[in-house]
């Protein structure tokens, strides 16, 4: 569907598909493996890149105002490239070089995101809401569910019908048509990083303000709300549960650099943690990690954070834990898994909740073919701690689940090979190459 009259008319613009792809990052093949040598303690210091979670918002919020926006620190990752390419689908141009997205929306001149982008990528549907801001319609494949269950999107719907889209499903399809949003009063009780976003962004240009109770407040979250008001936005109560946004007629482009990936940092505190190594992660912001550095603590593990660095040294063998995730700033749901490998190997009993999603367990089976203990009841896991995993070859079947299976791998007897891992390169940029420059025994293979 184009857009209608008194928008862009020119033919689509000439974009180049290529160059959404960063030079130099590897273009996964579907079927590359890892293969993993356990046993050496991770050391020194590793460089963490812009965050996933932030980025794709930000890069769907260019929607928004006509021009040329950069984004600066954009890791280059399978999820970035696809956002890229639909806003290319949409007709914006996007070069994206050594972490710089340029993203042009001047000639957007589609509203149409379509089934095959969207499936691969829920945060796809971020366009949406900028959409029916600036062009008052879209049509904007539903998401579908993901590796590990439903991912239903009602709260983003509800909010946006709440403000006057009056959105119809068409096959599959979210459609609004000559849709003029107004502020409302949106209520959440289930606390959603998604809808929270969504909601905000299409307010930025509604007539009135909209009022968000029970708004998000992940740091991606209230990074969006920084972007936007540099960018023209009005929006008060920004890291708080109640979030206003008073609509105005029109945006600026933005030049904008992409905060520090949290769960990547996390991530690699937890590898550290499990081998029993002493690492430093650099370019990180230690307030945004606070819950893994008390659960990683409480394991036993010596941790010192500076203004922007963290360093940290594992215990011999790590204590068991009881985890339950939250919503931000409780513990992340993004790092259960990866808090399940490292609980495998714990002196000891442990117990994690997954209260987030009640059934991102895919990884359970697989930890258990490297030899973890683990018991499933409902969305509570409890992990009796061994002495040693034996490295064996399993799947990746969603991003974490794939990191958990690395860090399992990294502490295992002998060698795991992990296959699928186009999950992990959604999520993680150059992990295999950041674990092998701290000494990690591991090899990218075409299978
Ligand atoms: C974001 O997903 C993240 N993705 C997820 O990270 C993360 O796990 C999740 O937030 C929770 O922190 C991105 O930011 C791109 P939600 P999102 O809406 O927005 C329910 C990763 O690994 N819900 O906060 O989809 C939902 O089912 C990914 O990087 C509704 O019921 O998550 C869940 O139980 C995985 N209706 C809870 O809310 C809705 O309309 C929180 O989901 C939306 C959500």
């Amino acid at each position: 569907m184009d857009v209608g009259a008194g928008t862009h008319t020119q033919p689509h613009a000439p974009h180049a598909t290529e160059s959404a792809r960063a030079p130099g990052a590897k273009k996964t093949q579907p079927m590359d493996a890892l293969i993993i040598e356990g046993g050496r303690p991770l050391a020194g210091r590793v460089p963490i890149s812009g965050a996933k979670n932030a980025a794709l918002p930000v890069m769907a919020a260019a929607l928004l105002a006509p021009g040329e926006h950069v984004l600066r620190n954009v890791p280059s990752l399978a999820d970035t490239r696809t956002m890229a390419r639909v806003l290319e689908k949409l007709g914006a141009r996007v070069e994206f070089n050594d972490h710089v997205c340029r993203i042009d929306t001047t000639r957007v001149n589609s509203v149409e995101a379509p089934y095959d982008l969207v499936r691969t990528m829920r945060a796809s549907i971020y366009v949406l809401g900028p959409l029916l801001a600036r062009f008052a319609a879209a049509r904007v494949s539903l998401p579908g569910g993901c590796a590990w269950g439903p991912r239903p999107v009602n709260l983003h719907l509800e909010g946006l019908n709440a403000m006057g889209a009056a959105l119809d499903i068409d096959h599959g399809y979210i459609v609004g048509k000559s849709v003029k949003l107004a502020g409302a009063h949106i209520r959440h009780e289930t606390v959603s990083v998604g809808a929270t976003a969504q909601i905000m962004m299409a307010a930025t240009l509604a007539s009135g303000t909209t009022i968000i109770e029970g708004a998000a407040v992940e740091p991606d979250i209230t990074e969006l709300g920084r972007v936007l008001i540099a960018c023209g936005a009005r929006i008060d109560g920004l890291g708080t549960r109640t979030v206003s946004i008073h609509g105005v007629e029109r945006l600026q482009p933005i030049d904008c650099t992409i905060i520090p990936d949290r769960i990547e940092a996390a991530t690699f505190l937890a590898a550290a943690a499990i081998t029993g190594g002493s690492v430093t992660i650099d370019h990180c912001d230690p307030e945004h990690i606070a819950a893994t550095i008390d659960k990683l603590t409480e394991a036993g593990c010596d941790i010192h954070a500076g203004p922007r660095e963290v360093t940290i040294s594992g215990p011999v063998r790590p204590a068991a834990l009881k985890i339950d995730t939250q919503p931000y700033p409780g513990f992340p749901t993004d790092m259960q898994a990866q808090m399940m490998a490292l609980c495998s190997v714990a002196d000891g009993t442990s117990i994690i909740t997954d209260t987030i999603y009640l059934d991102r367990f895919t990884h359970v089976p697989e930890l258990a073919r490297l030899g973890a203990r683990i018991t499933l009841d409902q969305n509570t896991a409890t992990i009796d701690g061994v002495e040693r995993l034996q490295g064996a070859p399993v799947m990746a079947t969603d991003i974490r689940a794939s990191a958990a299976l690395v860090l399992a791998a990294l502490v295992a007897q002998g060698t795991t090979r992990i296959s699928r891992i186009y999950h992990l390169d959604r999520g993680y940029e150059a992990l295999d190459q950041k674990l092998a420059a701290l000494g990690a025994r591991i090899e990218r293979i075409k299978e």
